[in-house]
């Protein structure tokens, strides 16, 4: 009798995004959520993870929005944190030592109020070794263009994507918003400016109201939602980027198990993010590693990658 294990030939999970980006697996953990790998402690094996993204870095450090900024609303949460993070400079010095020791890849999300804090920042970050790639977080106001945010308006998406693409050579992933009439447009022109790779969704603008006291439940009034309601809305968003580039698309929004992650693969994600899942269950995305190859298994796949896109229309 053959062991279980000679029996059942392993699943190949890894995965080459390009430029240096190779995740173990097809899972990493999502920005915001997870800070700097640094909170989690005993709770989660990160090694287990294909990748961590930190929170937003920005140049300078940021105290981010008053209190409330995160109120739960049913399907998920409602999250105005304002990209509170510790800046650049700090960041290098006492988070980014501890985060390339762990066995996983490392991936920044970057953020700035104007094209040119993107350039300094990310010219700044690869003088610093252990990053793997940069997530490019247009979900900002550009102040030099009125407030409006960068990643609603396909121009101001290329003028970024255009700036950094010279500045370096590491892995450049363009996170996108779903709050745009025709998504697949802004991936392709993340595309054609030299973009590695799109990363989607982040958050949809939402609110919610205390009718006793007639005030917005985030002292923001608006904030982010995210959790399992937008997963319908994030798969769609994915399917259309997936026919309008051929970069890899890492699919984000309301995962919560394993089968949620394989649709997004199914759709044409060739990796995904996990993120207000984590405030549920600490260690969700490792289980979400397990089960896929769980799934990959028991339907006889050599690699999980055979997925991608594979759906059946
Ligand atoms: C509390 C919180 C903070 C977040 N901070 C960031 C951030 O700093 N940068 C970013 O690109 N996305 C940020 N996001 C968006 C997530 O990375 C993700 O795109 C979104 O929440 C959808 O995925 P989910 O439904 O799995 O949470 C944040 C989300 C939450 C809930």
């Amino acid at each position: 009798m053959p062991l279980a294990s000679e029996a059942a030939p392993a699943v190949r999970t890894e995965v080459d995004l390009g430029r240096g980006l190779r995740l173990k697996n097809r899972v990493l953990v999502a920005s915001g959520t997870f800070a700097y790998a640094d909170t989690v402690g005993e709770l989660v094996d990160v090694s287990r993870l294909g990748g961590v993204v930190t929170k937003a870095i920005s140049l300078e450090p940021r105290e981010g929005n008053p209190p409330p900024r995160i109120v739960e609303v049913p399907g998920g949460l409602l999250n105005a944190i304002g990209l509170a993070n510790v800046g650049a400079r700090a960041f290098v010095r006492d988070k980014l030592p501890r985060l390339r020791q762990l066995d996983t890849a490392i991936v920044v999300n970057v953020v700035g109020f104007c094209v040119e804090d993107y350039v300094r920042l990310v010219r700044f970050l690869d003088e610093h070794e252990g990053i793997d790639a940069y997530e490019v977080n247009l979900s900002c106001p550009n102040v030099k263009e009125g407030g409006a945010c960068f990643a609603d308006d396909p121009m101001m998406t290329r003028q970024v994507v255009r700036a950094l693409r010279p500045v370096t050579d590491r892995h450049l992933m363009i996170k996108l918003s779903p709050n745009v009439a025709r998504i697949g447009q802004i991936a392709r022109i993340c595309e054609e400016e030299g973009a590695d790779s799109v990363s989607l969704i982040n958050t949809l603008v939402g609110m919610a109201v205390d009718v006793r006291t007639r005030r917005p439940k985030l002292a923001n009034v608006t904030g982010g939602y995210s959790g399992p309601a937008i997963k319908p809305v994030a798969l769609a968003k994915v399917w259309e980027a997936y026919r309008a580039v051929r970069i890899p698309i890492i699919g984000i929004g309301g995962i919560m198990s394993a089968e949620d992650a394989l649709e997004f693969l199914l759709v044409g994600a060739q990796a995904v993010q996990v993120g207000t899942g984590t405030f549920v269950i600490p260690d969700l995305a490792v289980r979400i590693v397990e089960g896929m190859e769980a799934y990959a298994r028991s339907e006889g796949l050599r690699d999980i990658g055979e997925l991608v896109g594979a759906l059946r229309i």
